[in-house]
């Protein structure tokens, strides 16, 4: 596996690996790889000839008082987890690579960006519109493969990319992939590390306490109750708060007050200094 930190480097390794005609799927991520990233992998070569992935902790993503310096960084073992899925190339730039002096080009996404995390975390889908914008222009490309765990995230990322004209124009170069979730049900995370022993037992309140409203939901009444109900499990099993809990449709992420047949369950919950995010389909 070749590991490009330069945009120089980028281009003369992609051209190299370009030489054959075969298709090249990206796999974006922020490092801190696990069983859920390299899924993402394992997809992404299933459907295409070469895989590019890129490790990039974007600080256009990360909100004031947010984990951007916590944020683990681990290249050299990430490094050996790629290569051993069959990577051939790894673009690992640094900030100064990505986000030159002078720097001034933001990419917003209006509607599917409203709400939910894009609420909670003012400016971070801009933040990784951006990133992910770049990392496209760079790259350049077949197809690319997101985790279904950022569900918003990748409504953005397909609208942007719809927008923007930004892939080539067939209908499924944007890939959502399940999330991969622990034995217990609690979807795979970077930030799942930060969780102390304690509360990684608390943490797995919330996909049972989802799983619980859902049943409720997928019944089709209002969904005021089976929320109320949700906030109060994860308030006894040990979480500090609920930044929301929503049922929303899938596709245009509008908010709903029932079940309309497509939709999910959306909830981000803090648990010590820690804030998890998850969804699932209500129907
Ligand atoms: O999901 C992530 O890891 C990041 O948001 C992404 C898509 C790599 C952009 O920085």
């Amino acid at each position: 596996m070749q590991t490009a930190r330069t945009l120089e480097l980028l281009r003369k390794s992609l051209a190299e690996l370009r030489q054959d005609g075969g298709s090249v799927a990206l796999v974006p991520t922020m490092g801190a790889l696990h069983e859920g990233h390299l899924t993402l992998v394992r997809e992404a070569r299933e459907a295409a000839d070469h895989v590019v992935a890129s490790i990039f902790v974007n600080p256009r993503q990360f909100g004031e008082g947010e984990d951007l310096d916590a944020y683990p960084r681990q290249l050299q073992r990430d490094s050996e987890l790629l290569e051993a899925e069959g990577v051939e190339l790894l673009w690992a730039p640094t900030p100064d690579e990505v986000y030159p002096e002078g720097y001034a080009t933001n990419i917003s996404v209006a509607g599917v960006s409203a709400g939910l995390c894009g609420g909670d975390r003012p400016g971070h889908f801009d933040g990784v519109a951006t990133v992910v914008c770049k990392l496209f222009n760079q790259v350049m490309p077949d197809m690319a493969f997101f985790g279904e765990k950022d569900w918003q995230q990748l409504a953005v990322i397909r609208r942007m990319a719809r927008d923007l004209d930004l892939m080539r124009p067939h209908v499924d170069a944007i890939r959502g992939v399940p999330i991969v979730r622990e034995e217990d049900g609690l979807a795979m995370s970077s930030r799942n590390a930060y969780l102390s022993a304690r509360q990684r037992e608390q943490a797995a309140a919330l996909p049972k306490a989802m799983r619980d409203a859902i049943a409720v939901l997928a019944e089709g009444g209002e969904a005021d109750r089976p929320l109320g109900n949700l906030r109060e499990a994860l308030r006894v099993s040990g979480f500090q708060s609920v930044d929301y809990a929503e049922i929303r449709d899938a596709d245009s992420l509008a908010p709903l007050a029932r079940d309309n047949g497509n939709s999910r369950l959306f909830v981000a919950a803090r648990i010590g200094g820690t804030r998890l995010i998850d969804n699932m389909a209500v129907s």
